[in-house]
C-alpha cells in the first residue's frame, strides 16, 4: 500500500514496484534512455541513475526531446519539514536533484510543506516553519546553485500567484476524485483534503514570477521525486491542460531501503532504522553492525560454502548508493556472494562509506548561515536567461538592470502567452466566461469526457492498488 504518507508491503516481503508502476500507469527507465540523459547532457549519468534507485519517470523522454530542441524546463521538487535531523534517505533526492541542476543547467524550486507537516502531525504551525527553515541548512548543505535555486515556505510564500495556480487547481478537482486518488475518508480533516493542489501549483512556472515570469508555459517542469508523490502530480497532470499548463514530467525514485531491511520506508521516528546525517562516526559503527540486516550466512562455514545473499543484504543494497566506484562495488559483490568476504567486512566497507559522506554533510550544513537561507529564499527578481545554461555571469547584471523591469517579475523572462494562445487557454477552461466556438465548444466536451473516462479508470486502478 503506497500513499504519500504511507508506505507499506505486505508482511515481510519488500514493496513490489512492478506492480507500483503499473498501477499508477507511468513508465521504467530504461538503459537507452539513460544513455540519451548521457548523450544529451554530456555527463555521465548519477549512480542513483545508473544503479536504479531513480527507475520511473512520466515524461521524461518529452522533457529530453524538448531540451534537445533547445526549449526550456526547470525542475520542482520538495520536502516536509517533519522532524529536525534528517536521515540518509531523505537527502537522495536532494543530491540527485543537484545532479540534475548541474548537468541539464536548469533552475530549481524547492517546496517546504510546513502547512502539510502541520496538518498531518502532531505540531504547531510555527514549530513546522522552524523546521521548514532548519531543513532548508540541510538542502542547502547539498550544493545547490543560490543563482539558480529558490526554496520557499508555504506559510510563507502563499500570497503570491502560487495562491491563484492553487484556487484554479482546486476547482477542477472534486471530493470524490481525492477521495479516489489519495484515500481520504470522512475522518481526513478539511485541510488534509484541501492540500493536495498546494503541492501541484509549483509545477507551472507563472507561481514564481520572480524566477520564470508570468507566463504559464514559459517553461516545462520536471519533478524529481519519491514514487509515494505519484499521485499528487497524477492529480496535476490530469488538471494542467484545463489550466492552460504543461503537464509535469517526473523522474521517480524507489523508497531508500530502511537498515533493518526492505519492507517499508526509513523512518526517522524509528532511530534503529535510520542513519541520521547528524551521527557521528561511532554511532554509524554501532547502527550498522547491530541493525543493517545481513545477507549472510548463519555461521562462516556456511557463508564461505554459500556465500552472503545480495538481494536481502542491506549493506550491499546501500553500497549501491553510496559507492561511486563501480569496479570496487562490482569486486565488494563478487566477493561477498562467493562467500570470500564475510558479513562483518561488507559492513566494515559500508561503516567507511558512509562516515565521510556524514562528515561532509555536518560540514556544508555548519557553513549555511542564515542570511545563506534568506538568500535562497529571496524573491527578489532574478535574471531569467542567467538561470539557464551557462549564462551564470549575466546574474551579476541583476542589480543594474532591476529598475527596467516590472517589480516583482524576473528580468527578461517570456511574456504571458499571446492573444491565440491565450484564446486556446480560455477555451479549454471556459474561464472568465469566454465565448467558445461551437466547433471549439464541442471538440471541449469531447476531450473532458474522454479525460473524465480516463480519470475513472485510473482512480479504479489506484483505489484498488491501495485496498
Ligand atoms: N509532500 C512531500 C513530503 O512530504 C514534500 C513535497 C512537496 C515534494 N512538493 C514536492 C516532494 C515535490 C517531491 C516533489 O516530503
Amino acid at each position: 500500500m503506497v500513499t504519500p504518507w504511507d508506505v507499506e508491503g505486505k508482511d515481510g516481503e519488500g514493496i513490489d514496484y512492478d506492480k507500483l508502476v503499473r498501477d499508477f500507469g507511468c513508465s521504467t527507465i530504461d538503459e537507452k534512455m539513460i544513455e540519451r540523459i548521457e548523450r544529451v547532457t554530456g555527463v555521465r549519468a548519477h549512480p542513483f541513475l545508473r544503479r536504479g534507485m531513480f527507475f520511473a519517470h512520466r515524461e521524461l523522454d518529452i522533457i529530453l526531446d524538448a531540451y534537445e530542441r533547445g526549449e526550456k524546463f526547470y525542475l520542482y521538487t520538495g520536502r516536509g519539514p517533519s522532524s529536525e535531523s534528517l536521515h540518509l534517505g531523505h537527502l537522495i533526492p536532494f543530491h540527485f536533484t543537484k545532479w540534475l541542476q548541474d548537468a541539464f543547467k536548469v533552475p530549481l524550486v524547492i517546496q517546504l510543506t510546513d502547512d502539510e507537516k502541520f496538518l498531518w502531525k502532531d505540531l504547531t504551525l510555527e514549530e513546522c516553519g522552524r523546521l521548514a527553515r532548519e531543513n532548508a541548512k540541510d538542502i542547502i548543505a547539498c550544493g545547490f546553485d543560490p543563482k539558480r535555486t529558490f526554496i520557499f515556505s508555504d506559510v510563507q510564500y502563499m500570497s503570491t500567484p502560487l495562491y491563484q495556480n492553487m484556487m484554479k487547481i482546486a476547482k477542477c478537482v472534486t471530493l470524490n476524485q481525492v477521495r479516489g486518488i489519495f484515500g481520504f475518508t470522512g475522518e481526513s480533516n478539511i485541510g488534509q483534503v484541501g492540500f493536495p493542489p498546494t503541492q501541484a501549483a509549483p509545477s507551472f512556472p507563472d507561481c514564481f514570477p520572480h524566477m520564470f515570469g508570468e507566463s504559464k508555459t514559459s517553461l516545462r517542469c520536471l519533478i524529481p521525486c519519491a514514487i509515494d508523490q505519484d499521485p499528487y502530480f497524477r492529480m496535476t497532470r490530469d488538471v494542467a491542460p484545463r489550466i492552460g499548463g504543461y503537464k509535469p514530467a517526473l523522474i521517480e525514485s524507489r523508497f531508500f531501503p530502511a537498515l533493518k531491511g526492505e519492507s517499508g520506508k526509513m523512518s526517522a521516528s524509528d532511530a534503529t532504522s535510520a542513519i541520521y546525517v547528524t551521527d557521528t562516526p561511532k554511532e554509524i559503527k554501532s547502527k550498522v553492525n547491530k541493525y543493517a540486516f545481513s545477507g549472510g550466512q548463519l555461521t562462516v562455514e556456511d557463508h564461505r560454502r554459500l556465500g552472503g545473499d545480495l538481494n536481502t543484504d542491506i549493506s550491499w543494497k546501500w553500497l549501491n548508493f553510496f559507492l561511486d566506484d563501480d569496479e570496487e562495488l562490482a569486486k565488494i559483490g563478487e566477493e561477498y556472494s562467493s562467500g570470500r568476504m564475510l558479513s562483518g567486512e561488507i559492513k566494515a566497507k559500508l561503516i567507511e562509506t558512509l562516515i565521510p559522506i556524514c562528515q561532509g554533510h555536518q560540514d556544508a550544513r555548519e557553513k549555511v548561515t542564515e542570511e545563506t537561507i534568506d538568500a535562497f529564499m529571496s524573491t527578489q527578481p532574478r535574471v531569467f536567461a542567467s538561470l539557464f545554461g551557462d549564462m551564470g555571469d549575466v546574474a551579476g547584471a541583476l542589480d543594474e538592470s532591476v529598475s527596467n523591469s516590472k517589480p516583482g517579475v524576473a528580468i527578461g523572462a517570456p511574456e504571458p502567452e499571446g492573444p491565440m494562445k491565450k484564446q486556446q487557454d480560455k477555451a479549454q477552461t471556459g474561464e472568465d466566461g469566454g465565448q467558445m466556438s461551437k466547433s471549439q465548444m464541442k471538440k471541449l466536451l469531447k476531450e473532458q469526457q474522454i479525460a473524465e473516462k480516463k480519470r475513472a479508470k485510473a482512480e479504479a486502478k489506484a483505489a484498488a492498488a491501495a485496498n
